[in-house]
């Protein structure tokens, strides 16, 4: 029995290495062909994991039990973008619901039979009964589970995973078993706090780990419908222009524009969702499988939080101004505590499509057989069908999260206070930039998302320049900018917005702002980039010692003229 399953072991590692997805966008790539510690031997050993020796060799685990072989346990998959796991099912035993934040899992079955299933964004369930020799695949950051019904017959399966460190988040502990606050829970699985209480006095503390991965580059400055009249609109949305001007929602309101909404940010890695919380409302448990959420709160105070795949609990109270960053993948939730005041927030997301996962809603409402639930949740059936009879009609969700750096974690690690009094001061003499950035707000480090606020008084100008590293999706506050940018076939595209617009300023591509009026404006953008940087054309071209004839050829004018632009502009600061 033991050299059968170590020989299906060794097939499973041959074919799951070779169909495993690794040719997506995953792990960071490396430019070495491994990466060994320096002062380590290096021969084959150096390449050879022999810690599962015996695991086969001892009884069968009581309880359902996963062998993970990541980076942790064999460092030499650092920089390999793969890993494996070896997953042993008790008879009657269920692998609870969870996600691999980094990665795809592609399930091979050993022995035994098993029953799987995962819910995709829009809460479908598909599910399964393999075989061994049968694999199935388990697409990104999604909720699924597998489940060994039979009563007297153990399974056992091996799983391959395109990252080094796959991460795993598990539902039932990361939402029951990390202090968020019974009320919360009762208010999202609309349910009261008894058996809230009921559930968690099952629980204890579990551990797992996390990863990246972004939006597929683009080879063309944008991707539009062959079909659509190119001219400015194509970059502009203007749907939610009266958002505001009919009354508050009554019940929490996200409103998404991504992807499906706004076209144009195919492929631009970025979008934005505007978020309204009525007084005592709450925004459930959720997660954004493609992106980290950075949310700015515009009005009202919001209490906040997100578990980490060590399932640590990070809480904080936001006022208007603040923003905090929700890790990518990581478990979050928003809630205005506030009995009278309703509360709104902008949110920005480092993918055109970033999903949402609710988990009551996942968990709840689709279909997972109640036995599989109340195994999960360790309570009975009757429980789980109280809180199912609770969930039809639950609101759709938005919103995602990042990943801090060092420094001492709690809560105020993801929140960034710095511009809280930016309008209380006069409006500048000239247009300003309030970088929000890696910089200016540590966190946003590895999370491919930021924001910049924008203050244009009467005449003013944002001159032409480029962001190398991201697109800029910016959203009108107040005022009517004209804004313009040229594509690589050096069209211009210009539009003159108005508050509650958004244009996309395509990667890299040279772009400015112009305010063109007697009032003045404010905008507020985002980046699907903690550092998109920023390249000043009048800047890089006239005072960077690129000869004058170079130039006045390149502008076809005179060298005379060169000069005088050149004596205009400030020197290049270093
Ligand atoms: C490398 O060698 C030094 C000195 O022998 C030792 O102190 C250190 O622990 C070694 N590092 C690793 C990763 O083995
Ligand atoms: C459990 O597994 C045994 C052996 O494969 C099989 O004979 C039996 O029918 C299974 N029981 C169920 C309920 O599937
Ligand atoms: C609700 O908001 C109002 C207005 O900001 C404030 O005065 C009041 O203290 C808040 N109530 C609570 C319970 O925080
Ligand atoms: C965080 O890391 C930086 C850079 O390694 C280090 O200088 C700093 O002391 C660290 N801070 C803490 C609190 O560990
Ligand atoms: C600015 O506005 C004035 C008055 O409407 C108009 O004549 C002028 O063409 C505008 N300039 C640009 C660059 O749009």
């Amino acid at each position: 029995m033991a050299a059968t399953l170590v020989m299906y072991v060794m097939i499973c590692l041959v074919f799951g290495f070779l169909s495993s997805p690794i040719a997506q966008a995953g792990d960071p790539d490396i430019v070495t062909d491994f990466v060994i510690p320096a002062n380590a031997t290096l021969d084959g050993s150096s390449f050879t994991f022999t810690g599962i020796r015996n695991l086969y060799a001892t009884d069968p685990p009581p309880t359902f039990r996963v062998t993970k072989i990541g980076m942790k346990e064999f460092p030499a998959l650092n920089g390999q973008s793969v890993s494996m796991a070896i997953l042993d099912y008790p008879a009657g035993s269920v692998n609870p619901p969870h996600t691999h934040p980094r990665s795809a899992e592609l399930l091979f079955v050993v022995e035994g039979s098993l029953d799987v299933g995962f819910i995709d964004t829009t809460n479908m369930l598909f599910t399964q009964t393999l075989q061994p020799g049968d694999m199935f695949i388990f697409p990104k950051g999604l909720v699924h589970f597998q489940y060994n019904k039979n009563a007297t017959e153990p399974a056992a399966a091996v799983s391959a995973f395109g990252s080094a460190n796959a991460g795993t988040v598990s539902v039932p502990m990361s939402v029951f078993a990390t202090g968020i606050d019974d009320a919360i829970l009762a208010e999202s699985f609309k349910t009261d706090a008894a058996t809230i209480q009921k559930i968690k006095a099952v629980f204890g503390f579990l551990s797992s780990p996390i990863a990246q991965a972004g939006d597929p580059d683009i080879i063309t400055d944008f991707v539009i419908p062959e079909y659509a009249t190119l001219v400015g609109s194509s970059f502009t949305f203007t749907g939610i222009r009266n958002l505001y001007a009919s009354d508050p929602p009554p019940t929490f309101r996200v409103t998404k524009i991504g992807m499906k909404e706004f076209p144009a940010l195919n492929g631009q890695s970025v979008s934005m969702a505007i978020l309204d919380y009525p007084a005592g409302s709450v925004n459930p448990p959720h997660t954004h499988p493609r992106s980290a959420e950075l949310l700015f709160v515009v009005d009202g105070s919001l209490d906040v939080g997100f578990i980490d795949t060590t399932n640590m609990l990070f809480t904080q109270t936001l006022q208007s101004g603040d923003m905090f960053i929700f890790p990518k993948g990581l478990v979050h939730f928003q809630y205005n505590k506030n009995a009278t005041e309703s509360a709104t927030a902008v949110s920005a997301f480092g993918s055109a499509n970033a999903g949402t996962v609710s988990v009551p809603m996942s968990v709840f409402a689709t279909g997972i057989d109640d036995e599989i639930l109340a195994e999960s949740f360790k309570t009975d059936v009757a429980t789980i069908q109280k809180i199912k009879a609770a969930q039809a009609g639950d609101p759709d969700i938005i919103t995602d999260f990042i990943i801090p750096a060092n420094a001492t974690l709690d809560g105020s690690s993801f929140t960034y206070t710095g511009i809280r009094n930016l309008y209380g001061t006069h409006p500048p003499p000239t247009f300003r930039l309030t970088k929000a950035g890696m910089k200016e707000f540590p966190a946003l480090n590895g999370q491919s998302v930021s924001m910049a606020i924008l203050d244009y008084p009467a005449g003013s100008v944002n001159p032409p320049h480029t962001h190398p590293h991201s697109a800029e999706l910016l959203f009108v506050v107040q005022g009517c900018p004209d804004v313009g940018f040229i594509d690589t076939t050096n069209v211009l595209f210009t539009q003159t917005l108005e508050a509650g617009d958004m244009f996309i300023f395509p990667k890299g591509l040279v772009h400015f702002q112009y305010n063109n009026d007697t009032e003045s404006a404010a905008a507020v953008s985002m980046f699907g980039s903690a550092n998109a940087r920023t390249v000043s054309v009048p800047t890089s071209v006239f005072t960077t010692d690129i000869d004058d004839e170079i130039l006045a050829k390149s502008f076809k004018t005179d060298v005379a003229t060169i000069q005088k632009i050149k004596a205009g502009l400030a020197p290049n600061p270093k």
